[in-house]
């Protein structure tokens, strides 16, 4: 399998590029920069790789040529507007970079792959239960990061609607808590999380669970929202 993923770097993304390079995928790392640990793996690193700007597009198809992808991982995401539930607080302009990063940035890399995914090709957006209103959020507050998954989440079914007649499927996966610099710099500015980030999954057991939920992905559960047990939400 061949295998596009961002936000490659560190976290939940260098977890799910180990875990595909140790059972001999190969994949195209992208990333801002690289690290000791995403060099470590052997897979192809692209640096350079910011979604949320426009250059994003060109680089990654100079990157990847007219390689054929089978999957793309839409993992990169910021969550950076913690106020807690309060409005009048709320950080207006670090709303609108979650939305460029996470949401426009995610429809950017599938646009920038589009010419290389065939019938049998993936889709797979990372969101979080937080961006859905089936689900009973937990808490009030980050604004902007729910908004954000919750425009990835609209922009999964959609796109799943449009590449379905194309043979591509597309899953949105919510990994639940996950130890990563994101769930411990909630912690550290005190948002209160679901589960402490020392006793969540680590990004390598994570990353095998997504890598799970990719390989069982079929064209007829396109569209799809499952969250890290499998459970499929509305
Ligand atoms: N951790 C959790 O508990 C949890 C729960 C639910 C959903 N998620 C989702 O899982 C995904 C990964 O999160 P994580 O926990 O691994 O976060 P993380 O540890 O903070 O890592 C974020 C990754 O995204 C990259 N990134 C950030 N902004 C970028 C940009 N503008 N362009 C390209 N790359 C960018 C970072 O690259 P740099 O190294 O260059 O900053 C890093 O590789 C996110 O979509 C997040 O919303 C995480």
């Amino acid at each position: 399998m061949k295998a596009l993923v961002t936000g490659a770097s560190r976290g939940l993304g260098l977890g799910i590029c180990a875990v595909m390079a140790r059972r001999g995928d190969e994949v195209f790392a992208a990333c801002r920069k690289t690290t000791p640990e995403l060099s470590a793996l052997g897979v192809r690193v692209v640096e350079g790789i910011d979604i949320g700007e426009v250059a994003a597009t060109e680089r990654l198809r100079s990157a990847i040529g007219k390689e054929a992808i089978d999957v793309v991982v839409c993992n990169a995401g910021i969550n950076v507007s913690y106020t807690f539930g309060s409005i009048d607080k709320l950080d207006l302009d670090a709303v609108l970079e979650e939305l460029r990063v996470n949401t426009v940035g995610s429809a950017r890399t599938v646009q920038a792959v589009l010419p290389n995914l065939a019938s049998g090709s993936k889709v797979i957006l990372i969101t979080t239960s937080g961006g859905t209103l089936g689900r009973n959020p937990l808490r009030g507050g980050s604004y902007g990061y729910r908004m954000s998954k919750s425009g990835i989440n609209t922009f999964g079914f959609l796109l799943a609607t449009e590449l379905r007649p194309r043979g591509i499927a597309v899953r949105m996966i919510s990994p639940g808590p996950v130890n990563t610099d994101m769930l411990r710099d909630l912690a550290a500015v005190g948002v209160p999380t679901a589960i402490p980030a020392s006793q969540s999954p680590s990004i390598y057991a994570a990353g095998q669970t997504v890598l799970g939920q990719i390989d069982e992905l079929t064209l007829e559960a396109s569209g799809s929202w499952i969250d890290q047990t499998g459970k499929a939400w509305a």
